[in-house]
């Protein structure tokens, strides 16, 4: 019945973001919600469908990801234009087999969602018109997500987890603390002032010489090295603060290196070494500085969560769990393949928010920059 109704609403009433009737809202809290999610906003073409129980436990029904590393490689970073282009290329295809892997057909929906920002606005644009139009020939309603809010989610979606939580997202475009308290409502604590976190490993691996992306790279050579032969700087570490400052350490190692030029294999693994050391110490001193803060502000169990791709380095999952330990903390770290960007997370998202009669019309714009506490400091830094 609910289903029903949800197929019924008429297009006036989705296009009015948010306007549900209550008939309509209740109908869609009590109905199972099949979810289709589009993620196009970095180097990552990928679709997934996701089913959002009536008890709001989530089950992932496919989740397709194709990866543009290759096309990039070359450049040793992402390049807008061809990240664009490529999402043109494959997008169609990764749609077609998330829903076939999912037993799913376009009818059977009850919603797309698709990230609108923030992200590289070509490939947003791809995949938020892809989602339109999909939502227009169907009558489903679309859910233009924030990339930022489908990572903070996540957690819901892998662990079934309540708010509120601390998030510590550390990406190739993002570094903060965010505390989630619910759907769309985010504070944000701590950003980075410059490079992401993500984005230091690959700047590092690349004035090295070593392979993209550079994290794993950097994480390798770092288990041949000695940390403590360079001595590096912990930008920010001194002040009572919970933003991050990554620039000034990624100098330092290229001074280090400058110094010790032609840089042996050694050389390098121990300015590996060095560098994944102070970013470790800088990430544990202020997970546990986040975590006190969280004690202090709220009631009962304390969560920190991770998302992003660096979440898959080894030493800063181990600081992360002493910082977690330390406070009387849970750690909870979401399989990698739904830490990076893909499909899932957006899918979830679109499903927690049409849940809340969240809708979006078909004037949703894609954003660049779109930070999850727009009312919150804007420190600069990516979103
Ligand atoms: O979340 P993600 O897949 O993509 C976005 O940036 O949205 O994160 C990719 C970033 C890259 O900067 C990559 O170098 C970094 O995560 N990364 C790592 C590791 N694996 C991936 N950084 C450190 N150690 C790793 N093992
Ligand atoms: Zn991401």
């Amino acid at each position: 019945m609910g289903t029903i109704l949800i197929r019924h609403l008429n297009n006036k009433a989705r296009l009015r973001a948010g306007m549900m009737g209550i008939d309509q809202l209740t109908a869609i809290e009590q109905a199972p919600l099949r979810i289709l999610g589009i993620e196009t906003s970095c180097d990552e073409t990928a679709a997934a469908v996701v089913l959002r129980d009536t008890a709001g436990q989530g089950q992932i029904l496919s989740n397709v990801i194709r990866s543009q590393v290759d096309e990039h490689r070359p450049y040793g970073g992402v390049v807008p234009e061809l990240a664009a282009r490529a999402h043109v290329v494959h997008l169609d295809r990764i749609i077609a087999e998330a829903l076939a892997q999912a037993g799913t057909r376009l009818e059977d929906l009850d919603g797309i969602a698709a990230t609108a920002g923030p992200g590289l606005i070509g490939g947003v644009l791809v995949g938020l018109t892809t989602a339109k139009a999909l939502a227009a020939a169907t009558g489903k309603p679309l859910i233009a997500v924030n990339h930022l809010e489908a990572h903070a989610l996540t957690a819901r979606l892998t662990d079934g987890i309540e708010f509120p939580y601390l998030l510590l997202l550390v990406s190739g475009g993002h570094s903060q603390f965010v505390l989630v308290r619910g759907v769309g409502d985010y504070q944000r604590w701590g950003s980075t002032i410059d490079d992401a976190l993500g984005e230091a490993f690959d700047k590092v691996a690349k004035l090295l010489g070593l392979g993209y992306p550079g994290g794993p790279e950097v994480e390798r050579l770092a288990a041949k090295g000695d940390a403590s032969r360079f001595d590096l700087p912990r930008p920010l570490l001194n002040q009572d603060r919970l933003d991050f400052s990554f620039s000034g350490l990624k100098t330092a190692v290229r001074l280090a290196a400058e110094k010790v030029a032609p840089v042996t294999d050694q050389d390098a693994a121990d300015i590996c070494a060095a560098f994944q050391q102070a970013v470790t110490d800088i990430v544990e001193v202020r997970a546990g500085a986040a975590l006190q803060r969280l004690a202090s502000e709220t009631e009962g169990l304390l969560r920190l969560v991770v998302a992003g791709g660096v979440a898959a380095n080894k030493a800063i999952g181990a600081a992360l769990k002493r910082a977690a330990d330390a406070a009387g903390a849970e750690l909870i770290v979401p399989p990698p393949t739904l830490c990076t960007d893909n499909g899932a997370m957006v899918a979830w998202a679109g499903a927690e928010r049409l849940a809340l009669g969240q809708v979006d019309g078909f004037d949703a714009v894609a954003k660049p920059r779109w930070p999850l506490d727009e009312a919150g400091m804007r420190i600069g830094g990516a979103a």
